[in-house]
């Protein structure tokens, strides 16, 4: 494993750079965009440009608080895709610049590579099999992982994302964005008996569909004479009707593998009743494995960790690396 790896992250709205000391985390930094909030949505060209404004300065802070100078790092990884493309641009011409200048190995980073690897910056005895559910902003994924680089898709949504759902209903209810946490933490004061709203896809297999309940919760939004009052239930039902799907999935991929760990991951797993109610929902089945929420939030300690385990691989990216708004996962099957 290469002593020192510099982590850069610059996929969507927060500018990260890491470095991890062989395999131990030395510094993260992450620098979250607000410009965003005034949009109700990440624009794209303005994240691209607050990434070029920040980037050299989150790089120098990490590698200060990590007390390692440029000259000791020993490889950088970087996010190469999936994301925004432009915001991508960024870390990877960063990225390669830096290694190229150096004279360092470079190696490109999958975001949800990323987010797979990012419970084992704290838990590094963490390892395959296991079944893992990567919810985010922009996917879903419900994985079997045999092994490391071996990632055999179970299922994934067939319209919004997890994340997604969360923000759309959050700008529904006048919440703003991010939309995920304004609803968890209304949600605590909301009456879970108020509203029924469906469960899509519930009742078999492993994929996901989110677009159904977001319309039934405008439908909500809509009927209310008093949206003041049933906001904080609204935002209840519907966090519990996505949980719902998410942990029921969760619980019939660990059943159908055998396996006996479910990892949590992504932007969605920061919200602990989600990371709650699937360590209910698998007590005596599996243990759950989840990052705390500075690591499964964006974050480039998680792409330093992934892109540790690809350059043990022997694997370096050269200098036609380049960003990939849809970039496949290594290893999916
Ligand atoms: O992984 P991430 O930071 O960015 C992407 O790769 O997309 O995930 C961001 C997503 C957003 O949709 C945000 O609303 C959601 O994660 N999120 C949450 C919570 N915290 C963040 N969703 C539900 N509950 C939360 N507490
Ligand atoms: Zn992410």
């Amino acid at each position: 494993m290469a002593e020192v790896v510099l982590g850069i992250e610059t996929s969507c709205d927060e500018t990260s750079a890491a470095v991890l000391v062989s395999g131990e985390l030395a510094s993260l930094v992450i620098l979250s965009q607000d410009v965003h909030q005034i949009f109700g949505g990440v624009v794209p060209e303005l994240a691209s440009r607050a990434h070029l404004a920040a980037l050299p300065a989150t790089v120098d802070r990490a590698l200060v608080e990590a007390g390692v100078r440029v000259s000791a790092v020993d490889a950088v990884a970087v996010t190469a895709g999936p994301g925004l493309v432009g915001a991508l641009l960024v870390g990877v011409v960063y990225a390669k610049a830096l290694a190229y200048a150096t004279d360092r190995a470079l190696v490109g980073v999958h975001h949800m590579e990323g987010h797979l690897f990012a419970p084992t910056v704290e838990d590094p005895a963490l390892a395959p099999p296991f079944v893992a559910l990567l919810v985010s902003g922009g996917h879903t994924l419900l994985l079997d992982v045999p092994e490391w680089g071996r990632y055999r898709l179970m299922g994934q949504t067939r319209d919004d994302a997890a994340g997604e759902a969360f923000d759309k209903v959050a700008s529904l209810l006048g919440l703003g964005y991010p939309g995920g946490p304004a609803i968890e933490r209304l949600a605590r004061e909301g009456d879970p008996t108020r509203f029924d709203f469906p469960r899509p896809m519930i009742a078999a297999g492993f994929e996901f569909s989110f677009s159904g309940l977001k319309t039934a919760v405008l439908h909500a939004v809509r009927a209310s004479a008093h949206l003041d009052r049933d906001r904080a239930h609204i935002a209840r039902c519907f966090q519990d009707a996505v949980l719902d799907v998410l942990v029921t999935k969760l619980e019939r991929a660990v059943r159908a593998t055998g396996y006996r760990t479910a990892v949590l991951g992504g932007g969605v797993a920061c919200s602990r009743a989600l990371s709650a109610a699937a360590a209910e929902r698998l007590t005596g089945i599996a243990r759950v494995a989840v990052a705390s929420p500075r690591l499964n939030a964006d974050n480039a300690a998680m792409i330093a960790r992934a892109g540790a385990y690809r350059l043990g691989l022997g694997e370096r990216s050269d200098w036609t690396l380049d960003a990939r708004a849809d970039l496949p996962l290594p290893g999916l099957s």
